[in-house]
Protein backbone atom coordinates (compact mmCIF):
# COMPACT_ATOMS: atom_id res chain seq x y z
CA UNK A 1 0.00 0.00 0.00
CA UNK A 2 0.95 3.68 -1.12
CA UNK A 3 -0.77 5.39 1.98
CA UNK A 4 -0.02 3.64 5.03
CA UNK A 5 2.45 6.23 6.33
CA UNK A 6 -0.36 8.16 8.01
CA UNK A 7 -2.21 5.19 9.95
CA UNK A 8 -2.44 6.40 13.35
CA UNK A 9 -0.34 9.75 12.63
CA UNK A 10 -1.98 12.85 14.52
CA UNK A 11 -3.39 15.04 11.31
CA UNK A 12 -4.52 18.36 12.29
CA UNK A 13 -6.99 19.85 9.28
CA UNK A 14 -8.53 23.63 9.14
CA UNK A 15 -11.60 24.09 7.20
CA UNK A 16 -14.06 26.74 6.84
CA UNK A 17 -14.19 30.66 6.99
CA UNK A 18 -13.64 32.93 9.74
CA UNK A 19 -16.44 35.76 10.91
CA UNK A 20 -14.64 38.85 12.08
CA UNK A 21 -17.13 40.95 14.46
CA UNK A 22 -18.22 44.14 13.42
CA UNK A 23 -21.13 44.56 16.27
CA UNK A 24 -23.37 41.96 18.06
CA UNK A 25 -25.35 41.31 14.71
CA UNK A 26 -22.67 41.69 11.42
CA UNK A 27 -19.26 39.97 11.10
CA UNK A 28 -16.79 40.28 8.27
CA UNK A 29 -16.73 36.29 6.39
CA UNK A 30 -16.13 34.82 3.38
CA UNK A 31 -17.74 32.19 0.93
CA UNK A 32 -15.74 29.21 2.14
CA UNK A 33 -18.31 26.43 2.99
CA UNK A 34 -16.12 23.81 4.42
CA UNK A 35 -16.36 21.04 2.05
CA UNK A 36 -12.68 20.64 1.12
CA UNK A 37 -11.14 20.64 4.86
CA UNK A 38 -14.13 18.39 5.77
CA UNK A 39 -13.25 16.33 3.00
CA UNK A 40 -9.56 15.95 3.55
CA UNK A 41 -10.71 14.74 7.44
CA UNK A 42 -12.64 12.45 5.91
CA UNK A 43 -10.08 11.06 3.48
CA UNK A 44 -7.91 11.13 6.47
CA UNK A 45 -9.75 9.37 8.98
CA UNK A 46 -10.62 6.22 6.68
CA UNK A 47 -6.53 6.37 6.17
CA UNK A 48 -6.52 5.49 10.06
CA UNK A 49 -4.78 8.74 11.13
CA UNK A 50 -6.44 10.44 14.03
CA UNK A 51 -8.05 13.33 12.71
CA UNK A 52 -8.69 16.73 14.71
CA UNK A 53 -10.87 19.53 12.57
CA UNK A 54 -10.40 23.03 13.78
CA UNK A 55 -13.53 24.32 12.17
CA UNK A 56 -15.08 27.85 11.06
CA UNK A 57 -18.92 28.38 10.88
CA UNK A 58 -20.13 25.83 8.31
CA UNK A 59 -23.64 24.45 7.47
CA UNK A 60 -22.58 20.96 6.38
CA UNK A 61 -22.17 17.65 8.80
CA UNK A 62 -19.18 17.03 10.74
CA UNK A 63 -17.54 13.89 9.24
CA UNK A 64 -17.19 10.37 11.38
CA UNK A 65 -14.15 9.46 13.41
CA UNK A 66 -12.77 13.21 14.27
CA UNK A 67 -12.15 15.41 16.83
CA UNK A 68 -14.08 18.52 16.07
CA UNK A 69 -13.05 21.98 17.67
CA UNK A 70 -15.46 24.90 16.19
CA UNK A 71 -14.19 28.24 16.23
CA UNK A 72 -15.44 31.40 14.63
CA UNK A 73 -12.54 33.53 14.28
CA UNK A 74 -9.09 34.35 12.74
CA UNK A 75 -7.54 34.64 16.06
CA UNK A 76 -10.07 31.72 17.75
CA UNK A 77 -8.46 29.28 15.29
CA UNK A 78 -5.07 30.63 15.30
CA UNK A 79 -5.03 29.57 19.67
CA UNK A 80 -6.81 26.34 18.80
CA UNK A 81 -4.09 25.31 16.53
CA UNK A 82 -1.48 26.22 18.49
CA UNK A 83 -2.78 24.02 21.41
CA UNK A 84 -2.46 21.20 19.14
CA UNK A 85 0.28 22.39 17.00
CA UNK A 86 2.95 20.29 19.66
CA UNK A 87 1.78 16.81 19.25
CA UNK A 88 0.73 17.25 15.31
CA UNK A 89 2.64 15.46 12.66
CA UNK A 90 0.90 16.51 9.53
CA UNK A 91 -0.88 19.83 9.66
CA UNK A 92 -3.04 20.82 6.30
CA UNK A 93 -4.73 24.41 6.55
CA UNK A 94 -7.44 24.56 3.96
CA UNK A 95 -9.63 27.15 5.70
CA UNK A 96 -10.18 30.21 4.33
CA UNK A 97 -8.98 32.55 7.21
CA UNK A 98 -9.99 36.55 7.79
CA UNK A 99 -6.54 38.67 6.68
CA UNK A 100 -8.32 41.47 8.04
CA UNK A 101 -10.29 41.99 10.97
CA UNK A 102 -12.58 45.14 12.33
CA UNK A 103 -10.14 47.06 14.80
CA UNK A 104 -12.77 48.17 16.79
CA UNK A 105 -15.98 46.05 17.26
CA UNK A 106 -19.14 47.20 18.77
CA UNK A 107 -20.87 45.91 21.98
CA UNK A 108 -24.16 47.31 20.70
CA UNK A 109 -25.76 47.45 17.60
CA UNK A 110 -24.28 49.79 15.37
CA UNK A 111 -27.10 52.33 14.06
CA UNK A 112 -28.06 53.80 10.36
CA UNK A 113 -27.18 57.42 11.12
CA UNK A 114 -24.72 58.72 7.94
CA UNK A 115 -25.08 57.77 4.39
CA UNK A 116 -21.63 56.85 4.39
CA UNK A 117 -19.75 53.92 6.82
CA UNK A 118 -15.87 53.16 7.05
CA UNK A 119 -14.97 50.20 9.29
CA UNK A 120 -11.27 50.83 10.15
CA UNK A 121 -9.48 47.13 9.60
CA UNK A 122 -6.46 45.79 11.07
CA UNK A 123 -4.55 42.69 10.48
CA UNK A 124 -5.65 39.39 11.97
CA UNK A 125 -2.25 37.01 12.16
CA UNK A 126 -1.40 35.01 9.59
CA UNK A 127 -1.65 31.51 11.35
CA UNK A 128 0.28 29.50 8.72
CA UNK A 129 3.24 31.38 8.32
CA UNK A 130 3.21 31.87 12.33
CA UNK A 131 2.64 27.11 12.29
CA UNK A 132 6.07 27.82 9.55
CA UNK A 133 7.77 29.93 12.22
CA UNK A 134 7.58 27.28 15.40
CA UNK A 135 7.90 24.20 12.81
CA UNK A 136 10.09 21.61 14.80
CA UNK A 137 9.35 18.09 12.67
CA UNK A 138 5.51 18.66 11.49
CA UNK A 139 4.59 18.40 7.95
CA UNK A 140 3.04 21.44 6.35
CA UNK A 141 0.46 21.80 3.95
CA UNK A 142 -1.08 24.82 2.72
CA UNK A 143 -3.61 26.31 0.83
CA UNK A 144 -3.49 28.66 -1.85
CA UNK A 145 -6.49 30.59 -3.25
CA UNK A 146 -5.92 32.52 -6.24
CA UNK A 147 -8.03 34.20 -8.71
CA UNK A 148 -4.41 35.47 -11.39
CA UNK A 149 -0.98 34.60 -11.75
CA UNK A 150 -1.85 31.28 -9.88
CA UNK A 151 1.57 29.51 -9.76
CA UNK A 152 3.84 32.56 -8.87
CA UNK A 153 1.41 33.25 -5.80
CA UNK A 154 1.38 29.59 -4.60
CA UNK A 155 5.08 29.57 -4.88
CA UNK A 156 5.54 32.29 -3.02
CA UNK A 157 3.07 31.61 -0.34
CA UNK A 158 5.22 27.95 -0.16
CA UNK A 159 8.17 29.98 0.54
CA UNK A 160 7.47 32.53 2.61
CA UNK A 161 5.54 30.35 4.79
CA UNK A 162 8.00 27.85 5.31
CA UNK A 163 5.83 24.78 4.02
CA UNK A 164 6.29 21.55 2.61
CA UNK A 165 3.35 21.60 0.00
CA UNK A 166 1.08 24.01 -1.09
CA UNK A 167 -2.52 22.96 -2.89
CA UNK A 168 -3.34 26.05 -5.41
CA UNK A 169 -6.73 26.55 -6.73
CA UNK A 170 -7.60 29.01 -8.78
CA UNK A 171 -10.83 30.33 -7.26
CA UNK A 172 -12.66 32.29 -10.25
CA UNK A 173 -12.41 28.84 -12.16
CA UNK A 174 -15.86 27.12 -13.05
CA UNK A 175 -16.12 24.03 -10.98
CA UNK A 176 -13.33 24.58 -8.49
CA UNK A 177 -12.29 26.70 -4.84
CA UNK A 178 -15.46 27.72 -2.94
CA UNK A 179 -19.15 25.96 -1.98
CA UNK A 180 -18.72 23.60 -5.04
CA UNK A 181 -18.18 20.09 -4.48
CA UNK A 182 -15.75 19.27 -6.80
CA UNK A 183 -12.09 20.88 -7.23
CA UNK A 184 -9.26 22.07 -9.56
CA UNK A 185 -6.00 22.07 -8.02
CA UNK A 186 -2.37 21.58 -8.96
CA UNK A 187 -0.04 20.59 -5.71
CA UNK A 188 3.58 21.91 -5.63
CA UNK A 189 6.30 20.96 -2.85
CA UNK A 190 9.67 21.88 -1.61
CA UNK A 191 11.17 19.59 -4.13
CA UNK A 192 10.12 21.11 -6.67
CA UNK A 193 6.84 18.81 -8.01
CA UNK A 194 4.33 20.38 -9.61
CA UNK A 195 1.28 17.84 -10.11
CA UNK A 196 -1.55 19.12 -11.66
CA UNK A 197 -4.85 17.30 -11.18
CA UNK A 198 -8.35 17.66 -13.14
CA UNK A 199 -11.56 18.52 -12.29
CA UNK A 200 -12.76 16.01 -9.18
CA UNK A 201 -14.58 15.52 -6.55
CA UNK A 202 -13.51 17.10 -3.33
CA UNK A 203 -13.05 13.89 -1.63
CA UNK A 204 -10.60 12.54 -4.97
CA UNK A 205 -8.92 15.53 -4.23
CA UNK A 206 -8.66 15.05 -0.62
CA UNK A 207 -7.23 11.17 -1.86
CA UNK A 208 -4.85 12.61 -3.84
CA UNK A 209 -3.39 15.17 -1.45
CA UNK A 210 -2.91 12.74 0.79
CA UNK A 211 -1.44 10.18 -1.07
CA UNK A 212 1.48 13.29 -1.88
CA UNK A 213 1.55 13.94 1.58
CA UNK A 214 2.39 9.82 2.07
CA UNK A 215 5.02 10.80 -0.39
CA UNK A 216 6.91 13.67 1.66
CA UNK A 217 6.82 11.68 4.56
CA UNK A 218 8.34 8.68 3.00
CA UNK A 219 11.15 11.24 1.93
CA UNK A 220 11.70 12.48 5.43
CA UNK A 221 12.04 8.87 6.55
CA UNK A 222 14.97 8.74 4.29
O1 LIG B 1 -14.48 25.56 1.93
P1 LIG B 1 -14.82 25.34 0.46
O2 LIG B 1 -16.11 26.01 0.06
O3 LIG B 1 -14.79 23.87 0.11
O4 LIG B 1 -13.69 26.06 -0.42
C1 LIG B 1 -12.38 25.57 -0.45
C2 LIG B 1 -11.34 26.70 -0.42
C3 LIG B 1 -11.41 27.54 -1.68
C4 LIG B 1 -11.57 27.59 0.82
C5 LIG B 1 -9.95 25.99 -0.30
O5 LIG B 1 -9.75 25.17 -1.42
C6 LIG B 1 -8.80 26.99 -0.17
O6 LIG B 1 -8.25 27.46 -1.14
N1 LIG B 1 -8.43 27.32 1.10
C7 LIG B 1 -7.46 28.39 1.42
C8 LIG B 1 -8.16 29.72 1.42
C9 LIG B 1 -7.22 30.85 1.74
O7 LIG B 1 -7.42 31.55 2.69
O8 LIG B 1 -6.20 30.98 0.92
P2 LIG B 1 -5.08 32.16 0.98
O9 LIG B 1 -4.32 32.01 -0.29
O10 LIG B 1 -5.71 33.46 1.31
O11 LIG B 1 -4.17 31.73 2.20
C10 LIG B 1 -3.02 30.94 2.05
C11 LIG B 1 -2.87 29.97 3.20
O12 LIG B 1 -2.63 30.70 4.41
C12 LIG B 1 -4.08 29.09 3.46
O13 LIG B 1 -3.62 27.80 3.77
C13 LIG B 1 -4.75 29.76 4.66
O14 LIG B 1 -5.42 28.80 5.47
C14 LIG B 1 -3.56 30.36 5.38
N2 LIG B 1 -3.87 31.58 6.17
C15 LIG B 1 -4.29 32.73 5.54
C16 LIG B 1 -4.51 33.88 6.29
C17 LIG B 1 -4.32 33.83 7.69
N3 LIG B 1 -4.56 34.91 8.46
N4 LIG B 1 -3.93 32.70 8.28
C18 LIG B 1 -3.69 31.57 7.54
O15 LIG B 1 -3.32 30.53 8.08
Amino acid sequence: KTDDLLKNMNILITAGPTREKVDPVRYFSNYSSGKMGYAIAEEAAKLGANVTLVTGPTAISHPDFVEIIEVESAEEMLQAVLRKYDQADVVIKSAAVADYRPKYPLDKKMKKETEQLEVKMEKTTDILKTLGELKNDQLLVGFAAETNEVENYALGKLKKKNLDMIVANNVLTEGAGFGTDTNIVTIYDKYNEKIELPLMTKNEVASKLLLHVNKLLREKRK
